[in-house]
């Protein structure tokens, strides 16, 4: 406890906001070199890195011929041309090493008879590139990544939830947290902080985000005066579970799984001819949705089949255990004999938090830096996804750009103090949490946050149009101003997740804002954005970022250009 304030205070080098891979593999770089400290509101082994399922993408070779440069033409591509070409040539430069890096920390990957890593085939990949470790790639990496944080003493406060960056003479030098255990505001000091929030799934009601993923750290940047970018690429992943929404991995249909009708028709033969049931995530939801708005969904139904049964019970148990495991306890059904009821779910964030290829934040056209602050992972935009990510760049983002993160940092804080911030921000958060405790308006959190997830899901999803981003936009407005009337339950302080829960809702329509505003803006359609009124890809108008920035009334809107180096604009066919 500081003796002059009257919050607890904790002061650090460098704080770093996630436990997942991203933020797991900063600290991890920054290890002994500073004193550095994960802040996270889940226990770090449950953070959502642990979802991934398919695997991690590197040219290393295994199964097929390939290169870097084949994997950096397939995301440029993946992204409708939209991704940064640079930072994408860092991505896949530095897959093959960042894998190896894996192996050697000890992460299980499955392995090809002759003892070499095994690789699949994944969507939007052109040769078979995907790592992995059965179907449980991100669970490994990431209770490996914790194994060796502990060793390297890496400290961790769990189960604190971050309300407010503060921000003072300029420069970000701390933040304010709550203790999710305990209750009560901590502040805690820093000379460098790093978002590694991940994303903001549960905008929508149908996703296979984890509960925790409501975008905090985005809206927190976007608080403090930093601009989104892209935030209107929303990625719909083809197959969630019917209703649920839980993730069947992208590699079942590597393995050789396919997407039949109602009609028992292999209908992806009709979108992509050539790669079929891996193309792209945009083009197989879009397949999908085609498919059940002309009634060929199972008994005319909003679902689809995945059918795996050709695949044989060995092949299924050996290379899809968990997903074989998901769809006998969700749905009863055995994979094995019974083909499996998909839908479309929500799964990633394209745009975020703008950053530079070392995760320094950046606010505008010109690279100007938001000192102090950095950003990694799937709350950041680098941007190496553009418009569409490919399956398991995801994985790969995160250890590539959480490490430079991790070094960058360790470069830049050299010679700066711990400065001492004063308690304004924390008053301020503390006001906004005793209102939320005591205040006696007559809604309820989870009444808002339905209905929003509900209308992002109708308005804002797969399918968009003027019309319904509209309609959007002014219901976004009505929320806004029921959110001021919330009310919660629960008043006491101990795991009150009565207030978490009303905290994040003030993330998810923050954010909500922005996709909406962007996708409004961009008159073209693009990877994961298509507006069903301008079903055309515009390079002439939009071959730009979007930069949303909070403005008094909602998010103003303005562009950026994109980096090409290598691949001029083609067109996209699979
Ligand atoms: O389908 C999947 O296994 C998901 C992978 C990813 O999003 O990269």
């Amino acid at each position: 406890m500081s003796l002059s304030s009257p919050f607890p205070v904790h002061r650090h080098d460098v704080l770093i906001l996630g436990a997942g891979g991203a933020g797991l593999r900063a600290a991890l770089e920054i290890g002994e070199a500073a004193d550095v400290a994960v802040i996270s509101k889940v226990f770090p082994t449950r953070s959502h890195t642990g979802a991934a399922q398919g695997g991690v993408a590197a040219a290393i070779g295994n199964v097929d011929e390939d290169s870097w440069e084949h994997h950096m033409f397939d995301t440029v591509k993946g992204g409708d041309y939209l991704g940064d070409q640079d930072a994408i040539e860092v991505l896949c430069r530095e897959a093959p090493e960042t894998v190896y890096e894996l192996e050697h920390m000890g992460v299980p990957f499955s392995r090809l008879e002759d003892g070499r890593i095994s690789q699949r085939a994944f969507g939007g990949h052109s040769a078979v590139r995907a790592c992995h470790a059965a179907d449980r790639t991100g669970h490994v990496i990431l209770q490996t990544l914790y194994e060796h944080c502990l060793r390297k003493k890496v400290r961790f406060y769990q189960e604190f939830f971050v309300i407010s960056l503060i921000k003072e003479d300029g420069r970000i030098q701390g933040l304010a947290a709550w203790d999710i255990l305990k209750g009560g505001i901590h502040v805690f000091h820093a000379k460098a902080v790093l978002l590694a929030t991940g994303g903001y799934g549960r905008t929508y009601k149908t996703t296979s985000n984890a509960l925790a993923n409501t975008g905090d750290g985005m809206a927190m940047a976007y608080e403090a005066g930093v601009p989104l970018e892209d935030m209107e690429f929303v990625q719909f992943h083809p197959t969630g579970i019917y209703k649920m929404g839980i993730l069947i991995t992208e590699a079942a249909r590597g393995e050789g799984g396919i997407l039949i009708n109602r009609n028992g028709e292999r209908f992806m033969e009709r979108y992509a001819p050539s790669m079929k049931d891996i193309a792209p995530r945009d083009v197989v939801s879009r397949a999908i949705y085609t498919e059940i708005r002309n009634r060929m969904g199972i008994d005319g139904k909003d679902y689809v089949y995945l059918d795996l049964r050709h695949l044989g019970k060995k092949k299924i148990l050996e290379k899809l255990p968990e997903i074989h495991s998901f769809v006998q306890t969700y749905l009863g059904i055995d994979a094995v004999r019974e083909p499996v009821p998909v839908q479309p779910t929500c799964h990633y964030a394209m745009g975020g938090i703008p950053t530079d290829v070392n995760g320094r934040v950046v606010v505008d056209d010109k690279e100007t830096l938001f000192p102090g602050l950095y950003a990694a992972g799937e709350c950041a935009c680098v941007s190496v996804h553009g418009a569409n990510r490919l399956g398991c760049n995801s994985l790969l983002d995160i250890l590539v750009f959480g490490k430079r993160a991790g070094e960058k940092i360790i470069e830049e804080i050299r010679g700066i103090g711990v400065s001492e911030p004063s308690d304004k921000t924390a008053q301020e958060v503390r006001l906004r949490v005793e209102d939320l405790l005591e205040g006696s308006g007559n809604e309820t959190a989870v009444g808002i946050r339905e209905r929003l997830q509900e209308m992002m899901m109708v308005r804002c999803s797969v399918f968009r149009n003027e019309k319904l981003l509209k309609e959007a936009e002014s219901e976004l407005k009505k929320l806004k101003l029921r959110y001021a009337a919330v009310q919660i339950m629960d008043h006491g302080r101990i795991c009150n997740t009565d207030l978490l829960e009303a905290l994040e809702l003030g993330s998810l329509l923050s954010l909500a804002e922005t996709i909406v505003a962007g996708a409004l803006a961009r008159t073209e359609s693009r990877g994961s954005h298509f507006r069903e009124d301008f079903p055309v890809r515009d390079d002439a108008g939009f071959l730009k970022h979007t930069l949303a920035r909070k403005g008094p009334e909602g998010p103003l809107v303005s562009y950026k250009p994109v980096r090409i180096t290598r691949y001029q604009p083609m067109e996209r066919t699979y």
